[in-house]
Formats: structure tokens, sequence, C-alpha cells
């Protein structure tokens, strides 16, 4: 908000530095309810933040107090930095002039004024906030954003290219809560490469007898190098029945790269090659995950409130 900074704090050694090391959110003393707020939004949707990193001076020629300005927030993997603003008039006006004067100064910094009804506008832009008040209500957290999962997807496909060099990798996935992670991962993959789908029944549909595949590959594995991508390996139940299938039909290799891993649940041991994040003992949706189908499409992945979980609205279970 409205913040003149004490000639102390900026002569702190924070002056127009480049970005400070990334503050700790627990010790910060916000000067306005309003930052607090925001500052609890962007931790809900994991978004890394800092509280008035950097002093922009404004003016120095020939006067002995040299004006500032100091943005509210920056917000590092955005690359944006965040001015708060009340519906006071007289004060917007004046911040106004401020900003374009710091956008004439500093052209590359990334700056917006934000209303306190811009925030999840502003944030639905980055592919954060609720897609509907009805989704939102039902997750306690977010776990991974958006960003944080883009940026372990693309190390993941390096890595995997770097292993695969000289051969033809053939993804195959399980459907359907891996659609995501393959539609990201595969284009990291900077090689030739070939993608097959299949799917296995659940424990849900129990009626069916034990699980069996209910869509198998298109392709052949036989002399493949198969690398099964999941999204996320619980029990391990599942991945065990398909690696023993699979490998029956002799592939060349035979790896697993999954996006996230609840090892305190593991029952069956599989032998995980690529592990994007280690998660705890929740149930997650978002980014290909569902309960009852539903939250397939959240652009990151949270926790499941207990109490929505104890409500299903259509069966659980479905990939
Ligand atoms: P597993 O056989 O227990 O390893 O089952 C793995 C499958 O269960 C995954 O492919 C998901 O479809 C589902 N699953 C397990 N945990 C979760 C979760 O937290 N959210 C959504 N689906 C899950
Ligand atoms: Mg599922």
């Amino acid at each position: 908000m409205e913040n003149e900074k004490s000639k102390a704090e900026i002569e702190g050694g924070e002056l127009a530095t480049g970005v400070p090391p990334v503050s700790s959110p627990a010790k910060v003393v916000f000067a306005h309810p309003s930052e607090e707020e925001f500052a609890r939004i962007l931790d809900f949707y994991r978004i890394q933040w800092q509280y008035e990193p950097r002093s922009f001076p404004l003016n120095w020629e020939g006067s002995p107090k040299v004006e500032m300005f100091t943005p509210d927030f920056y917000l590092p993997e955005l690359d944006l930095y965040i001015e708060l603003t009340t519906l006071k008039q007289s004060l917007v006006t004046a911040k106004n002039r401020k900003l374009r004067r710091l956008r004439q100064l500093y052209p590359d910094i990334n700056i917006k004024l934000l209303y306190r009804k811009d925030y999840h506008r502003l944030l639905a832009k980055y592919g954060y906030g609720p897609l509907g008040k009805a989704k939102i209500e039902a997750l306690d957290r977010i776990l991974l954003s958006a960003p944080q999962i883009q940026r372990r997807v693309s190390e993941l496909g390096a890595e995997i290219t770097t292993d695969y060099v000289g051969r033809r990798p053939l993804l195959v996935g399980v459907l359907k809560g891996v659609a995501c992670f393959m539609a990201d991962l595969m284009r990291s993959i900077s090689l030739p490469l070939t993608i097959d789908f299949m799917a296995v029944s659940h424990y849900e549909d129990r009626a069916n007898g034990a699980v069996r595949i209910v869509k198998d590959l298109d392709q052949s594995v036989t002399g493949c190098h198969v690398l099964m991508v999941e999204d996320i390996v619980d029990t391990g139940m599942t991945l065990h029945y398909i690696l023993n299938y699979l490998a029956g039909h002799k592939p060349a290799s035979l790896e697993v790269c999954t996006l996230l891993d609840k090892r305190s649940r593991r029952l069956v041991d599989v032998p995980l090659k690529y592990i994007g994040f280690e998660i705890p003992d929740e149930f997650v949706v978002g980014y290909g995950l569902d309960f009852g189908e539903e939250y397939r499409n959240l652009p990151y992945i949270a926790v499941l409130k207990p109490e929505a979980k104890a409500e299903p609205t259509t069966p659980e279970g479905s990939r």
C-alpha cells in the first residue's frame, strides 16, 4: 500500500541492488491488512513472493531528497512487481504518476497496480486461481503450483532426453489421469518418440473381477524402449500389474516415469526411474488427476478436503 519507506530501510543495503534473497514470510510485518491478505492468496497458490524487496530511485537530480518507489511485492516466478492500492482517488493519482515515472526509468521492470478486486483476475491470467467457486471450496490447499509442475516436467524431459539418446522411446500412458503430464512431458523430450495409451479396470469396478486391461496398446512393445508414464503411484498395485503385462511382451527396455510418488502408501515395490515429486499421503486432484471425474482441468495439483471426499457425487476411481 501507500508506503513511504524510511531512509534507514533504504540505506539498509537493499537499494536497487537487483533481486534480494527470498524473504521469510513468517517474519514479514505488513504495512496494511490487504497486503497480508494478498500474501495469503499467493501462499495458497504456492506462488513465491517477496515483500518490498527493492526500492527504485525516481528522481535524483538537483534535489537532496531522492524520491523512491518501493513496490509492495515481487513475484520471482512471474518476474512481476505488484503495487496494491486502495480506492482513495488522491493516492491513486499520485501512485499512477510514480508508476509512469518508474516505467520510463526502468522499462525492463514488469509492474502492475492492483485493486483489491483485481487479485483473482490477475491470478487467473497467470494460470492460477479458481476455475469456479464450487471447485475451490473443495480444495484444502495447493500442493504444487503450475510453474512448479512445469519446471519439474522440463527437468524430467531433459533427463530422459539425455538418457535415451540414440534410442527411440515409446511412452506408454495409462488413461485418463496421465493426460496433462503426458502432453507436457513428451514436448520436453527432444528426441523422436512415439506414444501410446492403455486403460485398466479398477478396484471400484470389482463387478468385473480382477484388474484387467480394458484398452490395450495400439502397437506391439516387443523390442521397444518402453517408458511407462504415470500420473501417480500410490499402492503400486496398478503399476505392478501393468509392468508385468508389458514385460511379458519382451520390450528392449522398460522404465517408469511418474509425476507423483505417494511412497508412504506403497504396498508393492515397483522400480521408479524418474520421479517428479514425492508427496504426502493425501488425496490430490488437478493436472489430470480427478475425484469422481472432476478437477482434471485445474492447472495445479491441490489437496482435496477430506470432507469433500466423504461425499462423492459420482463414483470415484476412474483414472
Ligand atoms: P495404485 O494402484 O494404488 O498405485 O493406484 C494408482 C492410481 O490410483 C492412480 O493412477 C490414480 O488413478 C489413483 N490415485 C491414487 N491416489 C490418487 C490421488 O491422490 N488422487 C487421484 N487419484 C489417485
Ligand atoms: Mg483417477
